[in-house]
């Protein structure tokens, strides 16, 4: 039975005499079979680069996924439970997901309608379920999709989402690639815990976030199960298929380290586990207790993918990572994997402290004094095309001002701290303030003028959103 939404209704209402008469027989009729009057959710929540991503009415908290891998890594057959709290009372809602084929959906448990138009996909249950779909109430949404997933290009020219490997396939999904292996909430502003299962012919590995729950192999084929338990960003997952040697170290304190490398790699990623372990203890020792239960990285082959990957717990390389990028990548998992990004134009809070940190890792162990690394960052014209806190498009979230311009941000207001040990407390109280959460640049420019004790305007109007090179570096 097909109701008239009150929008529709208003259409229909051509004088105001006649528009409280519908609303009573709206009111009237809704109320007679048990009275939904939710409406449907946004199909985005206006991020200022991708207007479409995510989607507006509900929260993920949970995401479990299973996923059949073919023995090229071309295909898969899979289902995502999606288990979400309605934040309106709502009619339909959507999702988000580019390519594949949606085989069925059903809500609490029961067939919903499914219409899809790009990367959206707009799921209306029916009439007793969307009863039940009200502000705060928890819901499940079971989707079954196949199909063989798409490599996606950023508008940056970049490869993300399904990337075919020699012997497998890996998944990287910043800033919008994770649509192309499962359906979502694909904001960062909507963190979830996951499970992800993932079952592939026998030989081959298939690793994810998280811990590993179980390995069972039965007819040829082995799933993996992996569980992330911490909140994380869809950006941030993965899944890598391959012929990976998967090792499992801890380090002293306890923490797993479990690393996945490509066998053509080996001997040049030995030493992997071991400087994990290293620069975990001293990101510690800078930024607070690290934020997950497990560390760890993929490394694939150079090709595999065009850059390294933040993805949570572990971080992804193609081909054996230098000591910097392992910082760097590291780094992310307190700047960007804890704490998100509200939206995409808040990147340099990943990306300028990721740089920082590499700064902060070269001072301590290589003998290269932060200043130097500043002065060279401010004598590089590539950093001064756009603010920091603004690139002008999608194309520009990962050009130099995000990371360089950001980490310069960092040390002026070390500067102007003129302090150390304040500056380090304001940074690790940061991370505990918006732990496992999500921030944007306001709330980070307001936490930093109540916490610093120093008159940081002229760092916040020069040197992070300013349009042109500040005198004085
Ligand atoms: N975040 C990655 C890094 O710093 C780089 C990156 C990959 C990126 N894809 C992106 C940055 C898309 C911005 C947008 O290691
Ligand atoms: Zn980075």
């Amino acid at each position: 039975m097909d109701h008239p939404s009150v929008a529709a209704a208003r259409r229909t209402a051509r004088g105001a005499a006649l528009l409280p008469a519908v609303l009573a027989l709206v009111a009237g009729c809704t109320a007679g079979l048990g009275g939904s009057v939710g409406t449907p959710g946004a199909a985005g929540v206006r991020d200022p680069y991708f207007p479409r991503l995510g989607n507006g009415g509900y929260d993920v908290t949970h995401y479990d996924l299973a996923l059949d891998v073919d023995a090229t890594a071309e295909r898969l057959s899979a289902t995502a439970v999606i288990t979400a709290r309605a934040t309106q009372d709502l009619s339909a809602f959507h999702l988000d997901l580019t390519g594949l084929e949606v085989r069925s959906v059903n809500v609490e448990g029961r067939p919903a309608a499914v219409n899809r138009a790009g990367s959206e996909l707009t799921l209306r249950p029916d009439r007793a379920v969307a009863d039940r779909l009200r502000t705060g109430r928890t819901f499940r949404t079971v989707v079954r999709y196949t199909g063989a997933p798409r490599t996606v290009t950023d508008a940056d020219g970049s490869r993300e989402g399904w990337l075919r490997t020699a012997d497998g396939a890996v998944a990287l999904g910043e800033p919008a690639g994770s649509m192309a292996w499962f359906p979502g909430n694909h904001h960062p502003g909507d963190k979830a815990a996951y499970d992800v299962r993932v079952t592939v012919p026998e030989g081959r590995s298939a690793v994810s976030n998280g811990e590993l729950v179980s390995r069972r192999t039965s007819g040829g084929r082995t799933a993996f199960h992996w569980r992330v338990r911490e909140p994380m960003a869809s950006y941030l997952a993965t899944v890598a298929v391959g012929r990976y040697a998967v090792r499992r170290t801890v380090t002293e304190d306890g923490l797993p380290v479990i690393t996945a490398v490509d066998p053509a790699v080996a001997a040049a990623s030995a030493g992997v586990p071991d400087r994990i372990a290293e620069i975990v203890a001293w990101g510690e020792k800078r930024f607070g207790p690290y934020p997950f239960s497990s560390a760890g990285a993929v490394v694939g082959r150079r090709g595999d993918a065009g850059y390294a990957l933040e993805t949570q717990n572990r971080p992804f390389f193609p081909g054996p990572p230098d000591t910097g990028l392992l910082v760097h990548e590291l780094a992310h998992q307190w700047f960007g994997d804890s704490v998100t990004p509200a939206s995409w134009r808040d990147m340099w809070l990943n990306e300028g402290f990721a740089t920082y940190a590499e700064w902060l890792w070269s001072e301590d162990h290589d003998g290269v004094p932060v200043e130097e690394s500043f002065g060279k960052a401010y004598a590089d014209d590539a950093n001064w095309a756009f603010p920091a806190s603004r690139p002008p498009g999608a194309a520009d979230l990962s050009r130099p001002p995000v990371y360089g311009r950001g980490a310069m941000v960092v040390h002026r207001i070390r500067q102007e701290m003129d302090d150390d040990e304040a500056f380090f407390g304001l940074v690790r109280g940061w991370l505990s303030a918006h732990r496992h959460g999500n921030a944007s640049t306001a709330d980070f420019t307001a936490y930093a003028d109540r916490v610093s004790g120093a008159d940081l305007a002229e760092v916040w109007e020069h040197w992070l959103d300013g349009g042109s090179r500040p005198a004085g570096g």
